[in-house]
């Protein structure tokens, strides 16, 4: 296939390699994390939790949107504190409800991704995107305020690529869609980060995020309470009783989890 042939990030070094200790961060006086230790290595990483745990913090503390506490290094070198760097350095967040601009076709989304990039690899990595989703060359003329919740999600993800990352946060891309679309959606995660983008996924499905991840991790009101491989994890008890439905459905973990109304 044609990302194993061929880097999909142009001229980039090797895989990115996230570090973070001691991270803290929440919003004014409320602390919500507290003293993360955390890796994303080259791969598909997983944070899983019930709602309410941080994730989106979390995500949103390592993307420069709030301030936080703690070091984070990417390749050993400490990611700086502010969102421009941050992008520079090569992370993006694909944050929840997507932030498309829904006047804009497809492609006017796509070349957003790439405003940093010369003419000629912008058309290269929108090139790339397309392959990544087939069905958004199809609809490249759409504007993406129509198209369905599913599709807006792939022309998020893909105008992320588009610009190239290092590290890709992904924060639940499967929220709101029906069972095809989230298999889509994950299985597109799992391209992304086998073409070497290294992939920090942020997920409420929790069975099929750990099937589709090297790693994971369990995030309880801002307190890592479980890591490690991930289909060992998603066996482990505290992931079957909490997340999958395993002992008394009737749980207290079990009602944490369920999913939003
Ligand atoms: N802008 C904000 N100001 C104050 N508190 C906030 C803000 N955003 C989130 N919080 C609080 O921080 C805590 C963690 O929220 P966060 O959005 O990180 O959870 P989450 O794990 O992403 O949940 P979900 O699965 O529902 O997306 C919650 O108690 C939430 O109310
Ligand atoms: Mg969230």
């Amino acid at each position: 296939m044609w990302w194993r042939d061929q880097a999909f990030r142009l001229g980039a070094p090797a895989q990115a390699h996230l570090k973070v200790q001691g991270l803290s961060a929440g919003y004014g006086a409320f602390l919500v994390l507290r003293d993360l230790r955390l890796e994303a290595r080259p791969g598909l990483t997983v944070i899983v939790g019930p709602n309410g745990a941080g994730k989106t913090t979390l995500l949103k503390a390592l993307a420069g949107l709030i301030p936080r506490g703690g070091i984070v290094t990417l390749d050993g070198a400490e990611l700086a504190a502010r969102t421009h760097e941050i992008v520079r350095a090569g992370v993006a967040l694909v944050a929840e409800g997507r932030q498309l601009f829904a006047q804009m076709s497809v492609t006017e989304n796509l070349e957003l991704g790439g405003w940093l990039l010369p003419k000629a690899q912008r058309a290269q990595r929108i090139e790339q995107a397309f392959a990544l989703f087939p069905k958004l060359r199809e609809r490249a003329r759409q504007l993406a305020g129509t198209m369905s919740g599913g599709e807006q999600q792939m022309v998020a993800v893909a105008r992320a690529m588009v610009s190239t990352p290092r590290l890709l946060m992904l924060d639940e891309p499967s929220l709101g869609l029906a069972p095809k679309m989230v298999d889509e959606l994950l299985a597109a995660a799992r391209r992304i980060a086998d073409a070497g983008t290294t992939v920090l996924m942020v997920e409420q499905n929790v069975k099929k995020a750990l099937a589709v991840a090297d790693r994971g991790y369990v995030l309880e009101r801002g307190v890592l309470v479980a890591s490690g491989n991930a289909k060992l994890l998603a066996r482990s008890t505290v992931v079957r009783e909490a997340y999958l439905g395993a002992g008394a459905s009737g749980s207290g973990r079990a009602a944490a989890a369920a999913p939003r109304g």
